[in-house]
């Protein structure tokens, strides 16, 4: 196996990480503008290791206008090959509590308007998404936030809507009762497509901070909740990102780092230089 760079993309609530050995925040330029923020650049546990704060230190990006694109691409540029996602979502479920890790291995992408593909007039491509998901990284992370001590549900569906607003009652109950979605957020897509594409093993971790809108016993989502949820379980989510190291170690059954192998369709004699 070639040399893990282990990236990780901090969602609200996760602006900086504790415990990266030689850390030095540096600019990064992409072909699709620059990221969100600095990369923070260190060592975890002997390995090579990549910071990103998804909406920047300060949180100054709103789910629709993360650079994403140019947030993968920075950090595949930096030489990440396993990316971690950490974000804040509501729970669809009563047994996924304020306060539980999720690991999730599906989405369904609610986002309208978001630059979804590296790829387009010139180069087309189609990847597969069937799995989103590195299963072996997954299967790291979880074992990662076990060792920190939180409460881990291993698969889940992840709602990504359009936001900022938060959903209506009526749509609380489609995507829970009707579509037996898990999870809701802003973020996860088009972040998961993109990873993908650029061949990056991918895993994502939600952590639950709200009952969206759907139960009888919670009142509407808001904001001071999610903060509150979040600054409670920002140590535990570090102490997830310091072990996670350890917890690698078995071969990706999956081929996530070769998922271009089969998925350009314009012939070579017809991509643009
Ligand atoms: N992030 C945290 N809670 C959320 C919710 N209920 N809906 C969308 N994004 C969220």
């Amino acid at each position: 196996m070639d040399e893990i760079v282990i990236g990780i993309i901090g969602g609200s609530g996760l602006y900086r990480v504790a415990g990266f050995a030689d850390a030095e925040w540096r600019p990064a330029a992409t072909p699709w503008g620059a990221p969100s923020d600095d990369l923070l650049h260190g060592r975890l546990g002997g390995l090579g290791a990549v910071f990103l704060p998804r909406h920047g230190r300060g949180h100054v990006h709103m789910p629709s206008s993360v650079p994403y694109r140019a947030n993968i691409a920075a950090l595949k540029a930096a030489g990440v090959t396993h990316l971690v996602a950490v974000s804040a979502v509501g729970s669809f479920r009563e047994d996924m509590a304020p306060g539980d890790f999720v690991v999730l291995d599906q989405f369904v992408d609610r986002t309208v308007g978001r630059d979804a593909s590296f790829f387009g007039p010139g180069l087309v491509a189609h990847v597969s998404l069937a799995h989103p998901t590195c299963p072996a990284l997954s299967a790291a992370l979880a074992g990662a936030a076990r060792a920190a001590g939180a409460t881990v549900h291993e698969g889940g569906t992840y709602l990504a809507m359009e936001g900022p607003q938060f959903s209506t009652l009526a749509e609380s109950r489609i995507w829970r009762d009707g579509w037996g979605c898990d999870v809701i957020g802003m973020t996860a897509m088009p972040e998961a497509r993109l990873a993908r594409e650029a061949e990056l093993h991918y895993a994502s971790v939600a952590m639950v901070t709200d009952y969206d809108s759907w139960h009888p016993e919670h009142g509407a989502v808001q904001v001071t909740d999610v903060i509150a949820t979040l600054q409670a379980n920002v140590d535990r989510a570090g102490a997830m990102i310091a072990a996670l190291p350890e917890a690698l170690g078995a071969a990706c059954p999956a081929g996530c780092d070769r998922a271009l192998e089969h998925a350009v369709m314009t012939a070579p004699d017809a991509r643009d230089p």
